[in-house]
């Protein structure tokens, strides 16, 4: 494997294939949070402010943490599963680290897996990366974005090593129900594979089915701070398992990685996740089914886009009507520049770029419906007649 430098020369390198992804590389904080008026690419709720959670870290001493995390912290968490322990939880740099320690820990090349798509693009870039066989479990707009169990169970092979799924979805926005995620665990654990389920949009879902990892040790659940309560800031996330050989493995890839996250960070995520989480829920439910109610209004009378309603989470991911004939890079380009508006276009999924999620769980109220008005005007002005 190998790539130019500079100079034209070939530069070997390593066995992980990786690339950055559009998703990253056009990001909002790319691209300069200051350029934008009208944020409706981000998947998660209002960053938080610091002085907001009434934290004082001023005594703190900045040595090394606990490997596998706070104790608190992973108590409190466990407790929100039935049968889940402090130590089957490891705490990781986000529910991006965490994602990236479960690959890297349990595939090969030789291994083949499982991938829902559209997905967020750490679960697909990863076994990529690695080199690994890949299936995709499609979802699509006209069979309302569901998953097809059938398929998933058709697209599991000998060498079948992991399904790796998101819900609340990331960016449909549909959610998993308790049935069908135990008829998924009845799958893995009759073919004798894992599940990783990225969970990071759970808390926001109003009836959530039981965390994956507590209903069986081949399940994965990856969650974290960064969406739900828009502390994406303190790099913080989780995994789950109840398997202590495969828990003694994240750590080790964790210990090779970071060794342990932050104190500060960790401090922070304790504090929140004891003290304020239940208060700062409440107020983000409320600005999310406000933004909603909006953002439901503009689409019921959209003549330009149609969408699947999501049903968990603050994203939806709606496309262009087949009927309207536009040039679609110039609607993005004017609607970057012109309106100083952003959405998340489909290719940074992998998919036609008539789709665009839109985050409607970021944005205020009174911004949400101006860069809804200026994603109108922006089809406006580049639809061909
Ligand atoms: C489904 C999902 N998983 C994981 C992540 C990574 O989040 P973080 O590393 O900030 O916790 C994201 C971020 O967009 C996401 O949408």
């Amino acid at each position: 494997m190998g790539s130019n430098n500079k100079l034209g020369k070939e530069i070997s390198l390593g066995h992980l294939n990786y690339r950055r992804t559009p998703i990253e590389k056009e990001s909002p904080e790319e691209y300069g949070y200051e350029k934008i008026k009208y944020n409706l690419a981000e998947s998660s709720v209002p960053d938080a402010v610091f002085g907001d959670l009434e934290i004082d870290l001023s005594s703190s001493v900045l040595s090394y943490a606990d490997h596998l995390g706070n104790l608190e912290l992973r108590q409190s968490i466990a407790s929100e599963g039935e049968g889940i322990k402090p130590d089957n939880i490891l705490i990781t740099t986000g529910a991006a680290g965490a994602l990236f320690i479960i690959a890297t820990s349990l595939l090969k090349p030789s291994d083949h897996v499982v991938l829902l798509h559209p997905n967020y693009v750490a679960n697909i870039e990863t076994p990529r990366a690695i080199g690994c066989q890949v299936d995709y479990l499609m979802l699509s707009f006209e069979e309302q974005f569901k998953l097809d169990l059938e398929k998933l169970a058709q697209l599991i092979k000998p060498n079948t090593r992991l399904i790796s799924l998101t819900y609340p979805q990331n960016p449909t926005g549909t959610i998993l129900t308790r049935s069908e995620l135990e008829e998924i665990i009845t799958i893995i654990e009759s073919k004798g594979c894992y599940l990783l389920l990225d969970e990071t949009y759970r808390d926001m879902a109003s009836n959530p089915p039981p965390i994956a990892a507590s209903l069986s040790p081949q399940a994965i659940s990856v969650s974290s701070f960064s969406k739900a309560y828009g502390l994406p800031g303190i790099r913080s996330g989780w995994l789950i398992n109840q398997n202590p050989t495969l828990i003694e493995r994240f750590l080790a890839a964790k210990e090779l990685i970071f060794i342990c996250n932050s104190i500060i960070d960790e401090s922070i995520a304790t504090h929140f996740y004891i003290n304020k989480k239940i208060q700062f829920l409440k107020d983000i439910q409320t600005h999310v089914n406000k933004n909603f109610m909006l953002l439901k209004g503009w689409m019921e009378k959209n003549e330009f886009i149609e969408w699947i309603e999501p049903q968990g989470g603050c994203i939806c991911f709606p496309r262009i009507r087949k009927n309207i004939n536009l040039d679609i890079d110039s609607f993005y380009m004017v609607l970057k520049k012109k309106y100083k508006t952003f959405v998340a276009p489909g290719h940074w999924f992998e998919v036609n770029k008539r789709f665009m999620r839109l985050g409607f769980g970021y944005p205020s109220n009174t911004e949400l419906k101006g860069g809804l008005q200026c994603i109108t005007n922006a089809l406006e002005d580049s639809i061909i007649s």
